[in-house]
């Protein structure tokens, strides 16, 4: 077969996008997914130089610039900044400093500032006599587009320095971005109005920037911060260090993520540091700048080309990237509730693989516009899980058609309902058979029953063959019915008996937060446990009376009323209490001592014991464990890579205790 077909869609998508990107500042898909069409093509036009047509996007770079606006000459060419990729980069970016400072004759070590790489669009902003008088978009490093107008509406930028000694004239330079927060506060908007999303926040900024009506531009949510002085009359700095602090005593706003260093080791440390950061700050940043700090060196380090060779960016990895929408399913967890999810062509984000990502429930499918076969953007923001941002317009593809919820359970059939005030569809049918299935995972499980030995594939296995079909029937499993499986020997069967009859004795917490009721997770669960102390007593309550235990509001207490009053799970609950399955409080969780009463504790990163037990020990002990940060978080407790929890606390000053600091702390008595 012929390439050229592909090769002429290559080109026309090529050519879309590229308009998008240039003139529009509206992209359709991401850079990287670009460079992909784009080396597609370059390999079909090598393999077959007759494709090659004179307008082919190989034979150019970029798009003809927008001509809404008058071209301002830059007084000094605007640089740009070579990557390094890695620690080992970012190393020999400071060995060829040392090296080129060296062969220049200066034998003192470099100071480095270290800049947090704020993801936006370079301006240069000048001000006569302490006065702004224009800005301009940095365009091709050379010449770039007059946007005062539209600048002078970004609130944080100063109009003038208030300083009668001001220089005649300083250029400024800096990024325009906007705020997280706000993006997705726009976003929202355009969603619920059925306008396309944006697909980041540095576009949109682009975007604001370049309108041609300025009180369009005051309606965006734009932000600045300064990193550079550019021309300079009247001033002279020695270091990049003073020539901030500078700009910051006129009122320029410089970003809090600065600091010298003095050596590499401590630029590297500065970068891993900013990498944890980076999901909890309210702006995007896609790397760390580092420059040399003194200016003398900077003169004698000089550039190549449009990359200064006293700077570079240590970068990293994307966040968002487009990728196609393979199919939307839905599972039924063990309420019953319908969770739609979107399984999507592989695609790497931030460093890691994603093949599915959460799309919530139907309405947000609906308000997101997202429809098989379309190319969506899928975003990861540090340690969250993947999200799909929303579909790509003009790249969605003819009969896509919008997402429906199955009026009937994908599991049993049985009608789907979504009750009054809810968003969430449900299957209703207590029996079905992925209801039960995911119940019975979900006892077997880590944090619940954590029955050794017996997982999800093994509980699919007797659930499928009808040897269980709720939790109670786990602990009728014998040797014999085990050894005729796949896989088992009389040892393993015995083995996994013997785990199933040892789980009988868990903590009364643990069970109850196995038997699957609606919004009781562990913490609850422990908190319900302690106050009722056994399972009777529990069930005899009514909602004001649950409501009554602390952490426990209306919601959760209706929820827990609701469950018990099912006939069928009371049946559940009198077959596992038959069967000796521990549903009350043992002495020694009664007597324990509050030493940490009225302590919060946040847990994140991974811990080499199980998440599930240490909340145990913390609750039993008095404290109370929270989901987030705040103000009134006594100690975060952080494992390893713990991400943008352990960042908050940092900010907020909240303690914060290793595993072995815990383990101390749980030791030491009242
Ligand atoms: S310094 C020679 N500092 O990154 C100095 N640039 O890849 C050139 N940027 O065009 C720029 N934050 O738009 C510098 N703290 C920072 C920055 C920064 C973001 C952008 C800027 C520049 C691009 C270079």
């Amino acid at each position: 077969m012929s390439d050229a077909p592909r090769a002429a869609e290559l080109r026309e998508l090529l050519r879309r996008h590229n308009h998008a990107y240039h003139v529009l500042d509206q992209p359709t898909v991401d850079d990287a997914t670009y460079d992909l069409l784009l080396r597609e093509l370059q390999s079909l036009e090598e393999a077959d130089p007759a494709l090659r047509t004179a307008d082919s996007p190989t034979q150019r770079v970029g798009a003809a610039a927008s001509t809404a606006f008058a071209e301002i000459a830059h007084l000094q060419p605007m640089l740009s900044l070579a990557n390094a990729r890695d620690i080992d980069e970012l190393v020999a970016f400071h060995e060829r400093v040392v090296r080129l400072l060296a062969a220049a004759g200066i034998d003192e070590p470099p100071t480095y500032v270290t800049e947090a790489k704020i993801d936006g669009l370079a301006i240069s902003l000048l001000y006569r006599d302490g006065v702004f008088e224009r800005g301009a978009t940095r365009g091709n490093g050379e010449v770039g587009e007059d946007v005062t107008a539209n600048l002078r509406t970004v609130r944080t930028l100063p109009l003038s320095f208030g300083d009668p000694q001001a220089p005649t004239l300083v250029e400024v330079r800096g990024e325009i971005y906007i705020p997280r927060a706000a993006f997705d506060r726009m976003n929202d908007e355009r969603a619920a109005h059925g306008l396309p999303v944006y697909m980041n926040p540095r576009n949109t900024a682009a975007g604001s920037l370049r309108q041609i009506d300025p009180r369009q531009t005051a309606t965006r949510p734009l932000a600045l911060w300064c990193y550079a002085v550019g021309v300079l009359d009247g001033v002279a700095f020695a270091s990049h260090h003073e020539a901030l602090a500078w700009l910051g005593a006129r009122g320029l706003p410089i970003n809090p993520l600065t600091a010298v260093h003095r050596s590499i080791e401590s630029v590297v440390a500065e970068c891993a540091r900013i990498g944890e950061l980076r999901p909890s700050l309210p702006y995007d940043i896609d790397g760390v700048v580092v420059k040399v700090d003194a200016i003398a060196m900077q003169q004698a380090l000089g550039s190549v080309g449009r990359d200064p060779r006293w700077a570079v960016a240590f970068k990293f990895p994307a966040t968002t990237r487009t990728t196609r929408l393979l199919d939307i399913r839905v599972n039924v967890g063990r309420t019953g509730a319908l969770n739609p999810y979107a399984v999507l062509e592989a695609v790497e984000v931030g460093g890691v693989t994603v093949r599915m990502a959460t799309l919530h429930n139907e309405e947000d499918i609906h308000r997101k516009d997202v429809r098989v076969g379309d190319t969506v953007i899928v975003q990861r923001a540090g340690d969250v899980i993947p999200q799909v941002v929303g579909p790509v317009l003009d790249l969605r593809p003819d009969g896509a058609v919008p997402f429906a919820m199955p009026e009937r359970c994908p599991a049993c059939s049985e009608p789907i309902v979504k009750p009054d005030g809810e968003v969430q569809h449900r299957c209703l049918n207590l029996r079905c058979p992925s209801r039960g299935l995911e119940l019975l995972r979900h006892f077997v499980s880590r944090g619940a029953l954590d029955i050794e030995g017996v997982g999800d594939k093994l509980v699919a296995r007797l659930f499928e063959l009808g040897l269980i079909a709720r939790p109670s029937d786990l602990y009728r499993i014998t040797q014999e019915q085990l050894e005729g499986l796949d896989g088992f020997k009389e040892r393993s069967a015995a083995n996994a008996v013997a785990s199933i009859a040892a789980s009988r004795g868990r903590p009364f917490g643990r069970v109850l937060f196995g038997l699957g009721i609606p919004h009781v997770g562990e913490v609850i669960a422990q908190a319900v446990a302690r106050h009722f102390g056994t399972v009777d007593r529990l069930a005899a309550a009514s909602a004001q009376e649950v409501a009554d235990v602390e952490g426990v509001g209306s919601v959760i207490a209706e929820a827990v009323v609701g469950w018990f009053a099912d006939a069928d799970n009371a049946a559940l609950v009198a077959d596992l209490v038959a069967l000796g399955v521990n549903l009350e409080l043992g002495a020694d969780e009664r007597l324990a001592v509050g030493h940490l009463t009225g302590t919060a504790f946040v847990i994140t990163g991974t811990l080499s014991v199980p998440r599930a037990e240490l909340e145990a020990r913390i609750v039993a002990a008095g404290g109370k464990i929270a989901g987030s940060v705040s103000a009134c978080t006594d100690y975060l407790v952080a494992g390893e890579a713990a991400g943008s929890k352990l960042a908050k606390a940092t900010r907020l000053g909240v303690a914060v205790l290793d595993e072995a600091g815990i383990v101390q702390l749980l030791a030491a008595s009242a």
